[in-house]
C-alpha cells in the first residue's frame, strides 16, 4: 500500500483533488496511529460562499468573491445558476494554482435569461433554493422546484415560504413547483421566525433588501456565515443592520450594485481538523481561523482537555498523549455548538475514557455515523435525539460509508486514531464540502490517501 513513506507516500494520490467532485468512485484509505504535527489552511466557508454566490443575482453588475474554496458544491452551483444565465469566471488561475489563498470568482448575473430552476438541479443541492428569494425580488416571478428530503431529515420550505409572502410575494405550489409572484416588486413586512433557521434568514434578508420599505427579521439566526452575507450585500448597496443579532432590519434599496468581498473562514471545518488533531494527538496550527466563529466547539474541546490556544495566525490545537474527558453537549444554533460538528465531536468521544452524551436538537434525523462508528468498534447507543457514547480503549479500522458530509469526515476522525486500515467509500460527500482533505491531513503527517478505481 505504499505508507513505508508515511505522509510523503500518500501525497501523490491526492493530486486528484485539484479536480473538485471529480471521481464520484473514488474512495479514501487510512491507517490510523499517526500523530498530527503542522499547520492546514482553513478554506473560506462553504456555507457563506453558497448564498454569496446566489446573492449574485440581485444585481446586473459583476460581484467578485474571492477566497472560494474549490467544492464540489460551488461547482454545481455555478451549473444551477449557470442555467439563470449568470456568467461565472475563475480569475486568471488554473485549478489548483493558487494553493491556500482560495479562488477568485467574477460573478455577473446580467441577463436573467430563465427564472426557473428545476427539479434536477435542485435536488442536487438544497441551499439552491434559495435562488427563489433574489429572483422574485429582481424579477418578480421564479419557479423553483421544492428540494425534497435528504439523508439528514424532512427538511421543509415552510419558513422560507411564509418570509416571501410576508414580504407580498403570492405563493402557489403547483406540482412540485413553488412559483413566486410579485410582479409590482415585494414589499417590506415584518418576518417573525418561529423557530431559528437559517435558510429562512437568508431567504428572508435577500428578498428584503430589494423591497419597498422596512424589513424587521425576528429570531433571525444569527450564524456567522448571515453576517458574512449581509455584509457583501451591504458592500453591494444594500441597507442592512443587525446581522449577527436575532433582530435583522433591513431598509429596501430600489436596485444593488457590483462588490468586491471576501468569504470568511469556515468554521466547521476549522472544528472538524480541531477534532482529528485531538483524535490523532499533535500539535497543529489551523491557519486563518478565527476562534470567535466556533467558540463553543473550542470550549468543549477544551472541556476534554485538549490545549486550544488562539494565536495571531489561527488557532493551535495540541494534544500529548493525555486520556479525552468525556462531555455533555446538546446542539443549538449559533453561538451554540453546530450541528454540524456533532458528527465529527462523537467520533471523538469513542476514544473517551467515560461515557459522553450528545444530543442532537437540530435535525431529527442526523445520526448517519452512529452504525459506521459502531463497525469501527465504537460502543454507541441511540435513544430519540440522544447517543450515549462508552469510550473504548481502541478502534480498529473497516471499510465504511456515509451518507452526507459531516458524517463522512466523522469517520476519517475515527480512522486517524483506528487500528489498521480504514476506507470511507462515496468520497464525493467529502468533496463538496472539504477541500483538499487528504492533502491537509497528509502534509500534517497522517498516512491517508485518495484511491480510484
Ligand atoms: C444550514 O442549513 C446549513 N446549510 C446546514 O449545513 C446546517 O446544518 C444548518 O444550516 C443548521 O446550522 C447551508 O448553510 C448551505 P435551517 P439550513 O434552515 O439553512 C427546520 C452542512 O453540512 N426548518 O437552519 O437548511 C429544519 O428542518 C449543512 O454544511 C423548517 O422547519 O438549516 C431544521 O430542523 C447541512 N422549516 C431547522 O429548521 C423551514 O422552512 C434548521 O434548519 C426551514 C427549516
Amino acid at each position: 500500500m505504499g505508507y513505508a513513506e508515511g505522509a510523503a507516500g500518500a501525497r501523490p494520490q491526492s493530486k486528484t483533488t485539484a479536480k473538485a467532485g471529480r471521481g464520484s468512485m473514488d474512495r479514501i484509505r487510512i491507517v490510523g496511529g499517526r500523530r498530527l504535527n503542522g499547520v492546514i489552511p482553513i478554506s473560506g466557508a462553504k456555507n457563506a460562499t453558497l448564498p454569496l454566490m446566489i446573492a449574485s443575482l440581485l444585481t446586473e453588475d459583476t460581484l467578485i468573491l474571492d477566497n472560494v474554496p474549490h467544492l464540489a458544491d460551488v461547482a454545481l452551483l455555478q451549473r444551477i445558476l449557470g442555467n439563470h444565465g449568470v456568467d461565472v469566471m475563475i480569475a486568471g488561475k488554473r485549478a489548483g494554482e493558487n494553493g491556500d489563498h482560495g479562488r477568485t470568482l467574477h460573478i455577473s448575473a446580467k441577463t436573467i435569461v430563465d427564472t426557473t430552476a428545476p427539479y434536477e438541479l435542485v435536488s442536487k443541492m438544497r441551499a439552491s433554493f434559495w435562488v427563489v428569494a433574489p429572483l422574485v425580488a429582481r424579477m418578480g416571478e421564479a419557479k423553483v422546484s421544492m428540494p425534497g428530503g435528504c439523508a439528514i431529515g424532512t427538511r421543509p420550505v415552510d419558513l422560507l415560504i411564509m418570509a416571501l409572502e410576508k414580504l407580498g410575494a403570492d405563493i402557489d405550489i403547483e406540482a412540485g413547483y413553488v412559483i413566486a409572484r410579485a410582479p409590482h416588486g415585494l414589499r417590506g413586512g415584518e418576518v417573525v421566525f418561529p423557530k431559528v433557521t437559517v435558510s429562512g434568514t437568508h431567504t428572508a434578508l435577500m428578498a428584503a433588501t430589494l423591497a419597498r420599505g422596512t424589513t424587521v427579521i425576528e429570531n433571525a439566526a444569527r450564524e456567522p456565515e448571515i453576517g458574512d452575507v449581509a455584509d457583501c450585500l451591504n458592500k453591494m448597496g444594500a441597507r442592512i443592520s443587525g446581522a449577527g443579532t436575532s433582530r435583522i432590519v433591513v431598509e429596501g434599496v430600489s436596485s444593488l450594485h457590483g462588490a468586491r468581498h471576501s468569504v470568511l473562514p469556515d468554521r466547521i471545518e476549522t472544528g472538524t481538523y480541531a477534532m482529528a488533531v485531538a483524535m490523532a494527538g499533535g500539535d497543529v496550527l489551523l491557519a486563518n481561523a478565527r476562534p470567535e466563529l466556533l467558540q463553543a466547539a473550542l470550549d468543549v474541546l477544551a472541556r476534554t482537555g485538549v490545549a486550544v490556544t488562539p494565536t495571531n495566525e489561527g488557532i493551535r490545537v495540541c494534544r500529548n498523549g493525555a486520556a479525552l474527558a468525556p462531555v455533555e453537549v446538546t446542539t443549538a444554533p449559533f453561538p451554540g455548538f453546530p450541528t454540524d460538528l456533532q458528527a465529527q465531536l462523537m467520533a471523538l468521544m469513542t476514544r473517551a475514557s467515560g461515557t459522553s452524551h450528545i444530543t442532537e436538537s437540530i435535525f431529527e434525523n442526523r445520526f448517519m455515523h452512529v452504525q459506521e462508528l459502531v463497525r469501527l468498534g465504537a460502543h454507541i447507543r441511540l435513544d430519540g435525539d440522544t447517543a450515549t457514547i462508552e469510550g473504548v480503549a481502541r478502534l480498529k479500522g473497516a471499510p465504511v460509508m456515509a451518507t452526507d458530509l459531516r458524517a463522512s469526515v466523522s469517520l476519517v476522525i475515527a480512522a486517524l486514531a483506528a487500528e489498521g486500515e480504514t476506507i470511507v467509500n462515496r468520497v464525493y460527500h467529502l468533496d463538496r464540502g472539504f477541500e483538499r482533505l487528504e492533502e491537509k491531513l497528509a502534509a500534517c503527517g497522517a498516512a491517508i490517501e485518495r484511491v480510484s478505481d
